[in-house]
């Protein structure tokens, strides 16, 4: 059976690009694979965090990962500090990557541009992303669009060890879903949705209850065309829009552009915005029972003891192909 291997930010509430362009998927894969989800607090403190909120915000995104369906007897669900081998191999793939092929990386240019103040981690991150895929002999990595770099990336390192040290990492595929592998902002067609926009009106946080998703998308920019027709080009606002209805509903977009002929961008709106809701709110209602549960608990102690076993073995060798240790 092939190995999947994901990860996602507890960062903040997650929106529903990363429900439409990660979550989802990674449900439908726990039938055909041997699969790893990962809550990845290591990534989440290359900028600075709250301790407070970032322990609720891990157990927030974990309760998240089962309401949507991740089921615990078939996918390992785990927390990457409570697994220590991904830390250590970050330090060798650290050791194997050159700082100019880091520099590159768009998503380092974007949060490090015009700041004063950078961490040293947020450069290093790719390689810390890389150990996380490696440890576990990953076939297919299901991300969404902006990931595409870095998993790139992650497989120039692997093939760079193997060459170098000794043949023992796994060379990674990524899978890209062919529709929603990058939700826009709702206020911003040009910008991916994303849980760190300062303008919470830009997402929808996966968390929101009817009348504040029903007011964002009513806000949500369009264009003065006023027709319902997909075209990235010409109106990408509006091709957001119909690719989330799409997502949620499972009908076409080429179903939805002919449901909404002729028809005005008000109907449509809430239209969506009842599809929305209906898409959301029994992940919401499972979320809320699992939360606070010892079960959740559990299931992350269970998680850890199973990946700790994988990953350590993983590290081992490793250190022994680079001559690390006695
Ligand atoms: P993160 O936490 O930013 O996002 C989690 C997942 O959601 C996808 N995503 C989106 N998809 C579509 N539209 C959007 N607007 C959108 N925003 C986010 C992301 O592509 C991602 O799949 N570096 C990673 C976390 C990570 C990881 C890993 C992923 C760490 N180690 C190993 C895969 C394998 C990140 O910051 O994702």
């Amino acid at each position: 059976m092939k190995t999947v291997f994901s990860g996602i930010q507890p960062s903040g509430t997650l929106t529903l690009g990363n429900y439409l362009g990660a979550m989802k998927h990674f449900v439908d894969m726990q039938e055909d694979y041997n699969c790893y989800f990962c809550i990845v607090d290591q990534h989440a403190i290359t900028v600075p965090q709250d301790r407070l909120q970032l322990r609720k915000n891990i157990k927030s995104l974990a309760a998240l990962y089962l309401a949507v369906g991740i089921d615990h007897h078939k996918s390992t669900l785990f927390i990457q500090s409570e697994v220590p081998a991904h830390a250590q191999l970050g330090w060798i793939m650290q050791c194997v990557s050159y700082i100019g092929e880091l520099e590159r990386m768009t998503q380092f240019k974007d949060k490090s541009e015009g700041k004063e103040a950078v961490s040293s981690a947020l450069l290093t991150y790719p390689p810390l992303m890389a150990a996380d895929i490696l440890l576990y002999q990953t076939d297919i990595v299901p991300v969404g669009e902006d990931q595409k770099q870095h998993l790139e990336l992650t497989r120039d390192l692997a093939e760079r060890f193997n060459k170098k040290h000794n043949d023992i990492f796994t060379i990674p595929e990524v899978k890209i879903p062919k529709v929603g592998a990058r939700i826009m902002s709702l206020n911003d067609p040009y910008k991916k949705m994303s849980k760190s926009n300062p303008n919470p009106k830009s997402y929808i946080s996966m968390l929101d209850d009817e009348a504040t998703i029903t007011k964002k998308i009513k806000s949500a920019v369009t264009d003065t065309e006023g027709t319902i027709r997909f075209d990235r080009e010409t109106k990408p606002a509006v091709s957001n829009l119909l690719t989330i209805y799409s997502l949620c509903t499972g009908i076409e977009i080429s179903e939805l552009e002919a449901t909404y002929h002729g028809k005005g961008y008000g109907e449509f709106k809430s239209d969506l915005a009842a599809a929305v809701v209906q898409a959301l709110k029994p992940i919401q209602d499972r979320y809320y029972e699992l939360v606070h549960s010892d079960e959740l608990d559990d299931i992350l102690d269970h998680g850890a003891e199973k990946a700790n076993k994988v990953a350590t073995k993983m590290v081992k060798k490793a250190e022994r192909a680079m001559g690390l240790g006695r």
